[in-house]
């Protein structure tokens, strides 16, 4: 069964090879979406799209700029004629303690972990509604409730935080307009986002103390978003999905 037959999604920070991004555009295309991979750089975001078959789109968009994601989100629309699906996974990190994080370092990764989910939602809830409806899922970060992770500092978890504030608002706010808004929160996954800060091998020893005593997959965090974003989820909107393994469990 195709969960996305003939729906349009845009994921953001889905260019990169190893990622959560490019695993859930992919799983989304094999679903039947026609899918718009927006990251940095254009050529990659062709790339990555290209590789999802025919009739995905790649484009440039810096989510820290509201201009290039309105321009980004116009250009899918006239492409596919309409959006039925956003989620917001273009994110940054850097390992800092609290007396370290300078105001540089705040804007760089608040800026891009929620202020893009801000600017992205805030170009895609008018196409939303002229749909009719549709789904927008945040990708957060068990940093945000354990309070720091392996790879982020305060100001990360911060940012990180704040999204699930902003996804039960949208929640709240667009129930009315059929459209949802949901959370996930990845535990540690295989990915290279710490760029090298932490080995592969650090991460398959760490979560050797995991109740499923395995790193996370990008797949595992691209089934929850195609869950959260298909009909199957349709009275589920607000929360935040925990994907991590059992490393943190909440009470
Ligand atoms: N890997 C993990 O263990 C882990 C854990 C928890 C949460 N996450 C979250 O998952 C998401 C995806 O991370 P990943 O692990 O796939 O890492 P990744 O580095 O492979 O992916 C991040 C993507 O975001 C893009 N990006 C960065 N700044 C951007 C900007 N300003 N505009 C547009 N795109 C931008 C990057 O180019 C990259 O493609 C992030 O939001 C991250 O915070 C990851």
């Amino acid at each position: 069964m195709k969960l996305l037959q003939d729906k349009i999604a845009i994921v953001t920070g889905a260019a990169r090879r190893r990622g959560i991004g490019l695993a859930t555009a992919r799983l989304f295309a094999a679903h039947g979406a026609r899918v718009a991979i927006l990251d940095l750089d254009p050529d990659e975001a062709r790339q990555a799209a290209a590789e999802l078959g025919p009739g995905h789109l790649g484009l440039a968009c810096d989510v820290t700029r509201r201009d290039a994601c309105q321009a980004a989100v116009d250009e899918v629309v006239q492409r596919h004629g309409g959006i039925d699906i956003l989620v917001n996974n273009a994110g940054v990190t850097q390992k800092r303690g609290i007396m370290e994080v300078s105001d540089e370092d705040y804007e760089r990764v608040l800026d891009t972990n929620l202020r893009g989910v801000l600017h992205m939602s805030q170009a895609v809830i008018p196409r939303l509604k002229a749909r009719g409806g549709g789904s927008i899922t945040c990708v957060s970060s068990l940093s945000a409730l354990q309070g720091g992770g392996v790879f982020g500092g305060s100001h990360y978890c911060a940012a990180k935080a704040g999204i699930l504030g902003l996804v039960r608002a949208m929640a709240l706010e667009l129930g009315p307009d059929n459209i949802r808004a949901n959370g996930v929160a990845p535990g540690l996954i295989l990915t290279d986002f710490s760029r090298g800060g932490t080995s592969d091998q650090d991460k398959h020893e760490r979560a050797k103390g995991f109740p499923l005593r395995r790193v996370g997959q990008p797949g595992d965090i691209a089934g929850a978003c195609l869950y959260l974003a298909s009909d199957l989820a349709a009275y589920v909107t607000g929360i935040t999905l925990d994907v991590n393994g059992g490393a943190y469990i909440r009470p």
